[in-house]
């Protein structure tokens, strides 16, 4: 009885695509994608099968925001951090990028996605840094939702990384300090091109930033669910987006 009390869903509480695109679509999504380790021990499956289904979630994901009419998806996929993860799970997470473009970049090119990266790609194993450029140089035209893997992303190194190009520009008199507001230092970022996410969504009930985006999350809608990644749905994506636009923005004002 009570599994078939879980099984019960009460349709009437799903949104669909055409309510949500009745109201404001936010522009750029973040999603820190967490719990796929979480997922894979409740299977007893090692954690990359977490990873894998992880993956295959971010390209559903990237249809329906890309349908929705969002412009920017920022998908964390691996921190400055996860390096300290064991030696074989970063050699994993290292060779999703390949697998997923190998994939599903045909679809991808179709749907006029364009792909980009942020994050340090010195580090990167020339295997996962072939597979990204390629991607970005074969969707380099392409002008429909911009799918922005953060790999091997950190912010606070972005910040400092900003601050000392920063601090050699006016070294060589090319930047006037009295001039500089926050627009101009955003242009320091690897966000440049960007503008900031509207809305950031956190799986696995984790309440938390790790080093995503701490300045370019200044103004945007948290959203947080206890849901796994893997277990992560259209259904989900459009609850999140109905909350956004319950949301009232008013950026210090009133
Ligand atoms: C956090 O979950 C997840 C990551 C560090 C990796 C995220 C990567 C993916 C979702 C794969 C997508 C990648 C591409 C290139 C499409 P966790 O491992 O910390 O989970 P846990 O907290 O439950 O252990």
């Amino acid at each position: 009885m009570l599994g078939k009390l879980k099984m019960w869903k009460d349709k009437s509480k799903e949104f669909t695509k055409e309510d949500i695109m009745r109201g404001q679509i936010p522009n750029h999504i973040a999603i820190i994608m967490d719990g796929n380790g979480r997922w894979a021990k409740k299977r007893a499956l090692p954690r990359s099968a977490g990873h894998h289904e992880g993956m295959k979630v971010v390209r559903k994901v990237t249809k329906l925001a890309n349908d929705l009419g969002v412009k920017t998806l920022t998908v964390y996929a691996f921190s400055t951090e996860n390096w300290k993860r064991p030696k074989l799970e970063v050699e994993y997470l290292m060779k999703l990028p390949e697998e997923f473009l190998g994939t599903f970049l045909p679809e991808l090119i179709e749907e006029n996605v364009q792909v980009r990266t942020m994050g340090d790609k010195s580090a990167l194993p020339k295997h996962t840094l072939n597979a990204v450029e390629n991607a970005m140089n074969e969707t380099r035209n392409n002008d429909g939702l911009i799918l922005n893997f953060a790999l091997n992303y950190g912010s606070r190194a972005e910040i400092l990384g900003a601050v000392k190009q920063l601090a050699n520009d006016y070294k060589n008199g090319t930047v006037d300090l009295d001039c500089l507001n926050e627009d101009g230092f955003s242009t320091y970022l690897m966000t440049r091109n960007l503008a900031d996410p509207d809305l950031l969504i956190r799986t696995s009930g984790e309440i938390r930033l790790s080093n995503f985006m701490l300045w370019q999350l200044a103004y945007t809608e948290f959203w947080f669910t206890d849901v796994l990644w893997p277990d992560f749905k259209d259904q989900h994506l459009l609850e999140a987006i109905k909350v956004y636009q319950q949301r009232g923005r008013r950026y210090g004002g009133v």
